[in-house]
């Protein structure tokens, strides 16, 4: 059975495009995949963050993953932190990996912005301990959102590259899985920015756990264009806002973008804006009551489900751990 990873950063509420670009598509794979489902707190501390909060969110998290489907009997759910073995691994990665094949990670240039050299090198080395989170699994397949890609192509260049020293059996060359409805979900207020948690408007993401009326409200303050909606795909170029409202209405209701298309074809936004609300509510009403039930009245679950995926991925990668050293010359 071919393994599957993956894994979200327990940093707040989780947004649409986490779910729709990885929590959505992970589902799919519970039957006919071994899977490993992670809540990455190491990575979370990358950036400045609240020790007070990082608990809870850890316990949001796999309550979301629950909630929008993700079933402990058939996946592990487990915190990164919890087998030692990740930061290990990161650290034999870490005296691999050129420093030239960091500095083009876009990710680390966006968050640190101007003040590069206030960055802490733990959000430097983020994308090396994401190559750890995968290679110490022996995972096949990676589900993410297409802003992972290239984290994703820096794994596999450096598990080439260690097999090449080290011999073809240390590491599987993970395969990055970017699929789904919406592998981007754009900001509600600039169709052309990725929607993000980072983001210091709140009217750019819909959250699991918003209301109903929160929902309805940021669609109705989402940012449209003056004109008719198109009927063709291709009609949609320089159109990024009409995009992403149509695509978010076809994952969201389980349809191909070109058939969300036809139903507003030569409509005004308004009439979309109202269905997609519609349409998210539908959705997202179940998977947030069910998280906040989780939260609510079982947290004893909650930690036991993690308690348990966190033996389950200990085992796996202790195992690989000690053949990693073991290759790499690390006899006693
Ligand atoms: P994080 O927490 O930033 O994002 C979690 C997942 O959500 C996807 N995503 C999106 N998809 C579509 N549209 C969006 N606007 C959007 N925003 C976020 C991300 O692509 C991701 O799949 N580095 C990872 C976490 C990680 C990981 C791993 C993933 C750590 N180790 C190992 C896979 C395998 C991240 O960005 O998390």
């Amino acid at each position: 059975m071919k393994r599957v990873l993956s894994g979200i950063q327990p940093t707040g509420d989780l947004h649409i495009g986490n779910y729709l670009g990885a929590i959505h598509n992970w589902v799919g794979y519970q039957d006919t995949h071994d899977c490993l489902f992670c809540i990455v707190d190491l990575h979370a501390i990358t950036v400045l963050y609240d020790p007070e909060t990082l608990g809870e969110n850890v316990e949001f998290v796999a309550a979301a993953y629950i909630g929008a489907g993700i079933d402990p009997k058939k996946a592990a759910i487990f915190v990164q932190s919890h087998p030692r073995t990740h930061s290990e691994l990161h650290w034999l990665l870490a005296c691999h990996t050129p420093m030239g094949w960091l500095n083009r990670m876009t990710q680390f240039k966006e968050k640190a912005g101007k003040k590069k050299d206030q960055a802490s090198l733990g959000l430097y080395a983020y994308p090396v301990l994401m190559a750890a989170d995968i290679l110490i699994y022996q995972a096949d397949e990676v589900p993410v959102g297409e802003d992972q890609k290239q984290h994703l192509e820096l794994a596999r260049d450096i598990a080439q590259s260690m097999n090449q020293r080290y011999g073809e059996t240390l590491f599987k060359l993970p395969e990055p899985m970017i699929q789904g409805p919406a592998p981007r979900v754009m900001s509600l207020r600039d169709g052309t920015a990725k929607m993000s948690k980072s983001d210091p408007s709140a009217y750019s993401r819909i959250l699991l756990r918003d209301s109903a009326d929160e929902i309805a409200q940021k669609i109705r303050k989402a940012k449209t264009d003056p004109h008719p909606l198109p009927e063709t795909v291709a009609d949609l170029e320089g159109r990024p806002e009409a995009k992403n409202l149509l695509t978010l209405y076809g994952a969201m209701t389980n349809q191909k973008l070109e058939e969300a298309m036809k139903i507003f074809a030569g409509q005004n936004f308004s009439a979309l804006k109202e269905a997609l609300t519609e349409a998210c509510v539908q959705k997202l009403g179940p998977i947030s009551s069910e998280i906040n039930k989780l939260l609510q009245d079982d947290r004893a679950y909650l930690r036991t489900v993690l308690k348990d995926g966190g033996e389950k991925a200990r085992t796996i990668s202790e195992k690989n751990l000690e053949k990693t050293y073991h290759q790499l010359g690390f006899k006693v």
